[in-house]
């Protein structure tokens, strides 16, 4: 019998040659279709529900040096701030007390066991303050196996790392020296290995990056078999190098890129999170609204304080929401007579992860 299961899934693209097209601005017709079959795939594969985390950026400090990126090492115009222990879970228990289930603590990446420590501590408190119902995402970069093995072991259960490319040339055109890919792929592994949730992704519309590339990305995140996708737009920073190479920038086109991408990646892995970044708003200020509808189902309000906000530039433009007195009232308006609604009170977690561990429910 063809139901409507087989009908959508023999549309997903399979080659690399397929994917390209269905991401091909210039392609004739239009997005509309692609994102209304990602949209109706969705809704088969894991419903029409917006799962939400609130994000914590507790430092800027970084010790890499990503040509793209606006708290790179090397740039000396950003002011650099670390959050204080009780000063992260104060903003996290914000998040939590407002209905946001699950947080997301992020930081430029550091090593130092000061570093480790704090965040350790952090998610021991964060957890033991709220018996354990607080969901907690990491992103805090390449780490030893180690590390993640005691973050982990404090509470945290996800943790996204960004590919940023699968290509190791262009990681290789866009890092210095002392960036390797083959490191962070290993990252992933581990993180795998050690039982979190594995989140990854790329930046969209990079200068020089082509529709192929993109292509490739779409197929390593299906190969490494990810939970979650955090991707986006390249926006440009004047204080950073790949600047001047972004010359021929145009926000409406990495717009579109950024919500093919999404639906194509919805259409490859049905049954995944993949988050409308903020990189999307900063676009327009429909890119969340936009995002779903192609098929995301994850958005990640901000809830750094006011007072670190604009330090935490890791590109212009980066949108204040979250910033109202009342982030869910705010978000219900955003999405406002979508299909999708808002979940509050649940962890979100991606489906793919719940079946793997648990293979005999899959059907
Ligand atoms: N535009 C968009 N996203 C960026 N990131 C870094 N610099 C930029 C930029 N200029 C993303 C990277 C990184 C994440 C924290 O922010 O993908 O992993």
């Amino acid at each position: 019998m063809i139901t409507g299961n087989t009908l959508l899934r023999s549309a997903a693209p399979e080659g690399r040659e397929e994917v390209r097209d269905l991401l091909d601005p210039s392609a004739p017709g239009g997005p509309d279709r692609l994102f209304a079959g990602a949209a109706a795939l969705k809704e088969q594969a894991v419903g029409l529900e917006i799962y939400l985390r609130g994000i914590v950026e507790f430092s800027n400090i970084c010790a890499k040096d990503c040509l793209y990126c606006g708290i790179r090492r090397s740039n000396r115009r950003v002011e650099r701030y670390r959050m204080e222990e009780d000063e992260i879970i104060d903003a996290a228990l914000d998040a939590y007390r407002s209905g946001f289930t699950s947080v997301l603590l992020q930081a430029g990446e550091r090593t130092d066991r000061e570093f480790i420590e704090l965040a350790e501590r952090v998610v021991r408190r964060l957890k033991e303050i709220t018996s354990g119902g607080i969901g907690i995402t990491l992103s805090l970069g390449e780490q030893e196996a180690a590390t993640y093995r005691r973050w982990f072991k404090a509470g945290a259960h996800r943790y996204l790392l960004r590919i940023e490319t699968s290509s190791p040339r262009l990681y290789r055109r866009y890092h210095p020296a002392g960036h390797d890919h083959a490191l962070r792929k290993r990252c992933l592994d581990d993180l795998r290995r050690i039982g979190y949730q594995v989140g990854s992704g790329i930046l969209i519309g990079l200068p020089g990056q082509t529709a192929d590339d993109l292509a490739e990305d779409v197929l390593f995140l299906k190969e490494m078999d990810v939970d979650m996708i955090g991707m986006g737009p390249y926006i440009p920073h004047r204080d950073t190098p790949l600047f001047d190479r972004a010359s021929g920038f145009s926000p409406g086109r990495q717009l579109e890129l950024g919500l093919r991408m999404i639906a194509v990646c919805r259409l490859l892995m049905p049954d995944i999170n993949i988050a409308a970044t903020t990189a999307l708003q900063a676009l327009s200020p429909e890119g969340w609204r936009r995002g779903i509808r192609a098929g995301a189902n994850v958005v990640m309000p901000n809830f750094t304080p006011a007072r670190y906000r604009a330090a935490y530039s890791i590109y212009e433009g980066k949108p204040a929401a979250g910033d109202g007195a009342d982030p869910l009232a705010e978000l219900e308006r955003l999405f406002a007579g979508l299909p999708e609604k808002i979940v509050t009170g649940r962890w979100g977690d991606s489906p793919r992860f719940l079946k793997r561990k648990m293979p005999d429910t899959t059907g």
